[in-house]
């Protein structure tokens, strides 16, 4: 490596090392179950939502009883399903125009890692929309207030409801970047085990 870059990156890891104490990290509040959502909702006055998932996850009928559960109480749902796993680009495109031409006010990301990061990255578009992803790629890039998010794992690993992360792909050169900024966690995480 060039000295100078790696004199540069020790001394931004240093710099970040000791203000790590002083960041704005936050704990998504935890929800034991999807029943729990509407209560989420209706403290905002809110009563439609975008749900970002995958076909997968659709077929296998798991987002069910969320939707069964939002319908009870009455709160209007719209649901992108098309998220790939390695989200991209295009997916958070649509979901963005999805979440906006049906004028929803909150995102529940639903899945894996793949659909929780589609669900963040479409928040972090709707917060910036004059911003494209690629833009907004690295570190601190985002410092706006995101609409709601809940984030509902189905796989276990990526920890993506608790993290400041998004992972995505270019649909076209496929070069997968990370975004990366604390609004990026999500309010609130469902470890629901009936889910997974
Ligand atoms: N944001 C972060 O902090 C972070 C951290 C690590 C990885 N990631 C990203 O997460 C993505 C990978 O996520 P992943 O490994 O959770 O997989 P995934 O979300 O890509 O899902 C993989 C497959 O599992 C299926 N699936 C999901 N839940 C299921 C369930 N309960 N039962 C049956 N099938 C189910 C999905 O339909 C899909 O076909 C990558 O894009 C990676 O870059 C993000």
């Amino acid at each position: 490596m060039n000295p100078l870059k790696k004199a540069y990156c020790r001394i931004f890891q240093n710099i970040f090392k000791f203000a790590l104490p002083l960041l704005p990290y936050r704990n998504p509040k935890i929800i034991g179950s999807v029943k729990g959502i509407p209560e989420v909702l209706e403290k905002r006055d809110y009563n439609n939502v975008l749900i970002i998932t995958d076909a997968g996850i659709r077929s296998l009928g798991l987002t069910e009883r969320l939707e069964q559960t939002l319908k009870r109480s009455c709160i209007s749902y719209h649901i992108y399903d098309k998220t790939v796993a390695n989200p991209t680009t295009v997916n958070v495109d649509e979901a963005l125009h999805m979440y906006l031409d049906n004028d929803c006010q909150a995102i529940i990301g639903f899945g894996g890692g793949s659909s929780m990061d589609c669900a963040k990255a479409t928040a972090a578009r709707i917060a910036k929309p004059h911003q494209s992803l690629a833009q907004m790629k690295g570190i601190l890039k985002i410092h706006k207030k995101l609409p709601l998010l809940i984030a509902i794992p189905t796989t276990a690993g990526t920890g993506s409801e608790t993290t400041l992360a998004a992972v995505i792909t270019d649909a076209q050169t496929r070069h997968k970047y990370a975004i990366n900024d604390f609004p990026l966690i999500p309010r609130y995480a469902v470890l629901d085990p009936r889910l997974p």
